[in-house]
């Protein structure tokens, strides 16, 4: 009898069941190397994200400007961490997911660039402050009744700053006298408080030429310092003028009377930007490490990195800077043609017919084209320097776009 029992005791302490599964996961040591990553791998290189910091931080200080980046990016409180170590005033979310995730890690100034209607939602945002300087952006008079009076049951004032659409057509009121009229509005609200305005200037994706970059940037700026000053013509405080995008933050920054970017990006850098002429491939932070797992035919190489790490992104809002989903790296005439959800297909082009091409079991690194969808869909980043692998970040809001 007890014969029997013994080896049935003994299967069922090790049977792998979901939670033991997700306890050893958690516990996995990290590999101390880049090349003992297991693949796929999103890895940030340190030395390269922190001079993208370096670099925005210091473009915000020599103009005056508040850096208020968007950490949608990266959605990692580490890398918001370090945002702030370099000056940034506070952070921007798209969501309120975003906001707990980066409250709950002691970030105490967050600005919503995003329209929120629902009780459900403005209740959640009002939670976090007591201890977090919120704002909130408004493009709608029908929100103010709402956002004022969640505000008063909480006790706060809540920070609204007005969206302007500079072309993007998303949200955003579509004029001056648009922003005039709900700047007043927002006003007449005892619990709201008018801090600004802003916009996104995300056409700039569609953008064929550097020139054309910078004259979006241009255009975004001066438009907003022309809307503040009739605003203020009318006695209306305004005192934020937010600007920004990655590829737009320094010329619409460099424009007298904005008074802060929100670009989120930067960080990372991606073959969009790449292709934008925002920056060369060496300031791209972020990359994907896929490992070669079949080679089915002389001209197609197969990776363990599909639409589930890479994504389908090929660049919001019309780009057509980029081809296929990412630069594969030190492999010119490899073209990253087709993804499925674990699978990513790499054809040889034609006129590289011939040339030697990556075996079963190579390791290759990717640029992705969209690294914040890469970074969305990671669990943990690993950080790198040089061949070591000196940290791992969790992606603590990925996924939450609640
Ligand atoms: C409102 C708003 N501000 C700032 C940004 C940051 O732009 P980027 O990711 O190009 O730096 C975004 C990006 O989507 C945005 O939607």
């Amino acid at each position: 009898m007890s014969m029997a029992i013994r080896p049935k005791t003994f299967a069922v302490q090790n049977v792998e069941h979901p939670l033991h599964l997700e306890r050893k996961d958690r516990t996995v040591r990290p590999a101390t190397r880049k090349d003992d990553l297991d693949t796929p791998a999103v890895v940030i290189d340190r030395h390269v994200l922190d001079t993208n910091i370096a670099e925005m931080a210091r473009f915000a200080a020599d103009h005056h400007l508040k850096l208020r980046p968007h950490v949608k990016a990266h959605k990692s409180p580490d890398i918001a961490r370090r945002q702030i170590d370099a000056g940034a005033v506070g952070i921007t979310v798209a969501k309120i997911g975003e906001a707990e995730v980066m409250a709950a890690a002691g970030v105490r100034d967050i600005f919503v660039a995003n329209e929120i209607v629902t009780p459900t939602k403005v209740d959640r945002l009002l939670a976090l402050s007591p201890k977090t300087r919120l704002a909130v952006a408004v493009d709608n008079a029908a929100n103010l009744p709402l956002l004022d009076r969640s505000a008063r049951a909480t006790g706060t004032k809540l920070g609204v700053l007005i969206e302007v659409d500079a072309g993007l057509h998303r949200c955003g009121v579509p004029d001056a006298g648009a922003a005039l009229e709900l700047a007043r509005l927002v006003a007449t609200f005892a619990h709201l408080e008018l801090r600004g305005i802003f916009t996104h200037a995300g056409q700039v994706y569609g953008a064929s030429s550097p020139s054309e970059v910078a004259e979006i940037g241009r255009h975004e700026g001066t438009l907003m310092v022309s809307i503040a000053e009739i605003l203020r013509s009318e006695g209306l405080p305004v005192d934020e003028v937010s600007v920004g995008s990655t590829p737009t933050a320094k010329t619409a920054g460099a424009v007298t009377g904005v008074t802060e970017i929100r670009p989120g990006n930067y960080v990372f850098h991606d073959a969009i930007q790449v292709g934008l002429g925002v920056v060369p491939e060496a300031r791209c932070s972020l990359r994907v490490l896929a490992t070669v797992i079949s080679r089915p035919a002389a001209d197609r190489v197969v990776l363990d990195a599909g639409s589930k790490t890479l994504g389908l992104d090929r660049g919001a809002h019309g780009t057509s800077v980029v081809q296929g989903f990412g630069r594969i790296l030190g492999w010119p005439g490899l073209r990253l043609e087709r993804l499925s959800e674990e699978h990513g297909v790499a054809i040889t082009a034609p006129d590289t017919a011939g040339s030697p091409l990556p075996r079963l079991g190579d390791t290759v690194e990717i640029i992705p084209n969209h690294a914040c969808v890469v970074a969305n869909l990671a669990r943990a980043l690993a950080v790198i320097e040089g061949d070591r692998v000196t940290d791992r970040w969790p992606v603590a809001a990925s996924g939450r776009s609640d």
